[in-house]
């Protein structure tokens, strides 16, 4: 297996081809861009753990592929032709996350009239994605706990107890241990999760991989925006290569898509020249001629956090402004505000840059791409 896992080329073994749809082949292209030597390693660890029905914990910065992990998990799985459903926990308040989960029953509280099933039940005999589990409120904790030891649970407000057959995958890009020692993440249900560890490195650490990444994001915009396919200049390539990026594969993503969208190579170049650079701020003091205070590199470093914290909040509620803005709690007003500061466009409409339905929340649903 080791051997042939080397090979760029080789497919990915799956348990059974017979679903195989548009889908699960842009997920095994996807999963080929892992060429660097410790997502080849990571990959390895993937194909073994699928197989067995352990809960996984999925770590990793923001934007490193988490969930990408989670779906190939699930897809070389037994379980591959059975639901795939994600539960961002952190999307929804936790009485409506409570519901969402684990369903409720008629009259279990004001508003509540029809029986509403929960995610665990939709994904009987599947698996479920707890995402952001590192900001699960507490109470829910104990809930998950149960269906952790023993798959059991009840719905809100519901009497009898409900036994259910899913494969947890959970993903935080937080330190866990560290909530635990906080006393903000029960250590009991950390050790549940905990089974198997798979920590997803940043794009820094696998630069190798950033050609190839580009290159399949210019082609995948290109069909999605119906332009003509353009070859990224040498240039450009080297300049995507030095960056280094605080919103990891999505920065990318996001940069090759902007690039697509307005036809513009030079987008890589203004990404990366514009106030809120991505360079480490002290690496920027050691170029420039002048002196730099420590003050600003205190400023720099914290524009660089919040425009890829705006980027990603961007991507995910697929440039809903309005969403992205509660999400992150701030007005919408200052929301374009910032944009403008860290020279994001203000003027990305909302059609060009969605392709995938979403979900309640606004989110791509990776539920869709598994039925
Ligand atoms: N190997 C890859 N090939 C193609 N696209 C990738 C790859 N890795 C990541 N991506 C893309 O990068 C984006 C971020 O990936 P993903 O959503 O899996 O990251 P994440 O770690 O779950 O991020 P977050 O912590 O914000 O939830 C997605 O649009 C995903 O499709
Ligand atoms: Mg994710």
């Amino acid at each position: 297996m080791a051997n042939n896992s080397q090979k760029g080329s080789r497919r990915l073994a799956r348990p059974d081809s017979s679903h195989v749809g548009d889908s699960q082949s842009r997920l095994e292209e996807e999963l080929e861009l892992w060429c660097s030597p410790r997502m080849r390693e990571l990959r390895r660890t993937i194909e073994v753990i699928s197989r067995v029905d352990v809960t996984v914990l999925v770590s990793g910065e923001t934007g490193t592929g988490k969930d990408l992990v989670a779906q190939s998990i699930h897809y070389l799985s037994p379980r591959c032709t059975r639901p795939f459903i994600k539960v961002s926990c952190v999307a929804l308040p936790r009485d409506l996350l409570e519901s969402e989960l684990f369903g409720h029953e008629p009259g279990a509280f004001v508003g509540a009239h029809e029986l509403q099933i929960g995610k665990l039940e939709l994904a009987n005999s599947g698996t479920i994605f707890l995402d952001e589990i590192g900001g699960l409120h507490p109470d829910l904790q104990g809930k998950l706990l149960h269906v952790l030891q023993d798959g059991q649970f009840s719905r809100v407000g519901g009497r009898s107890t409900l036994k259910v057959d899913v494969r947890i995958l959970a993903a935080t890009n937080q330190d866990l241990e560290r909530s635990v020692a906080a006393g903000t993440f029960r250590e009991d249900l950390f050790y549940r999760l905990n089974v198997i560890h798979v920590d997803v490195p940043p794009l820094r650490d696998r630069p190798e991989e950033i050609p190839a990444l580009a290159q399949y994001f210019v082609r995948r915009n290109c069909e999605i925006f119906q332009r003509p396919a353009f070859v990224l200049s040498p240039e450009t390539l080297q300049r995507l290569a030095q960056h280094r990026y605080a919103g990891n594969v999505r920065e990318l993503e996001n940069i090759i898509k902007r690039m697509v969208v307005l036809d513009d190579q030079r987008v890589a170049g203004n990404a990366f020249s514009g106030p809120a650079q991505a360079r480490p701020p002290a690496l920027q003091g050691a170029t420039s001629p002048a002196p730099i205070s420590l003050k600003e590199v205190g400023r720099r470093a914290a524009q660089d956090a919040e425009r890829a914290a705006i980027l990603q909040m961007l991507d995910r509620t697929r440039w809903n402004r309005l969403r992205a803005a509660k999400l992150l709690n701030i007005s919408y007003r200052a929301l374009l505000y910032k944009m403008k500061d860290a020279g994001i466009g203000l003027d990305q409409p909302a059609r060009l840059v969605s392709n995938e339905p979403l979900n309640a929340h606004g989110e791509t649903d990776p539920q869709a791409s598994f039925e």
